[in-house]
């Protein structure tokens, strides 16, 4: 562990291709002002949590079910998060709303990536394949990513990076998700990272 970067935690809840961009772009010196030396999965099994282990990251999982509820979740994510010296906050596929006591207590040190250009296609229930369905079914010519810092309104936190994505008239929600993926998430959420992390460092 580098006491010089940024202690960067990565919560998650599926496959983790979006942690996965973070770890690679931190090999690759994309990322160096911060170091993920926590992933936290709300999902037994997750495969994200394989990719924490293959790179030798501590993977944690915490979920709301065995924590009894919402509150005593958190309570645990905090603690678990504190022990570590956590300093910045990457929502990378967490498919969980926080409350608003758990964001104040982290203001502007959590962020999100959304797979949509926010304000379109976000908020409740707009998760995952989900927002592409939507995309596609109102017949959008455009869509792509945003990253955005976590206030207590969902995908409503000040937009930090955002990149368009073509869609095409054959296309399915897998293949513009993988598109999106491919186009802005996994570059625009390692340079969040980093950015975040450069400025964290310098206070
Ligand atoms: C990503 O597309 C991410 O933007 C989206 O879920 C997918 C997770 O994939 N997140 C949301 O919809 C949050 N509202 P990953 O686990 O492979 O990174």
């Amino acid at each position: 562990m580098n006491n010089n970067k940024t202690k960067v935690a990565v919560l998650v809840s599926g496959g983790g291709t979006n942690l996965q961009a973070i770890l690679d772009a931190e090999k690759t010196g994309i990322i160096k002002s911060g170091e993920v030396v926590l992933v936290v999965s709300n999902k037994t099994g997750a495969f994200a949590l394989e990719r924490a282990a293959k790179a030798g990251v501590k993977g944690v999982t915490i979920t709301r079910k065995a924590a009894g509820s919402q509150e005593a979740f958190e309570e645990q994510l905090t603690k678990t998060l504190e022990e570590t010296g956590i300093q910045l906050i990457v929502l990378a596929g967490f498919m969980s709303i926080l409350s608003p006591e758990f964001i104040k207590r982290w203001d502007r040190k959590i962020i999100n990536v959304h797979p949509s250009l926010i304000p379109s296609f976000c908020g409740q229930g707009f998760y995952g394949l989900k927002v592409h369905e939507a995309a596609l079914a109102k017949g959008v010519k455009v869509s792509g990513a945003t990253v955005h810092y976590v206030n207590e309104i969902p995908d409503g936190g000040e937009i930090i990076f955002q990149k368009a994505v073509r869609v095409y008239p054959n296309d399915t929600p897998e293949k513009l998700q993988l598109r999106i993926m491919k186009q802005a998430e996994w570059k625009l959420l390692p340079a969040a990272v980093e950015k975040l992390s450069a400025e964290i460092i310098s206070k």
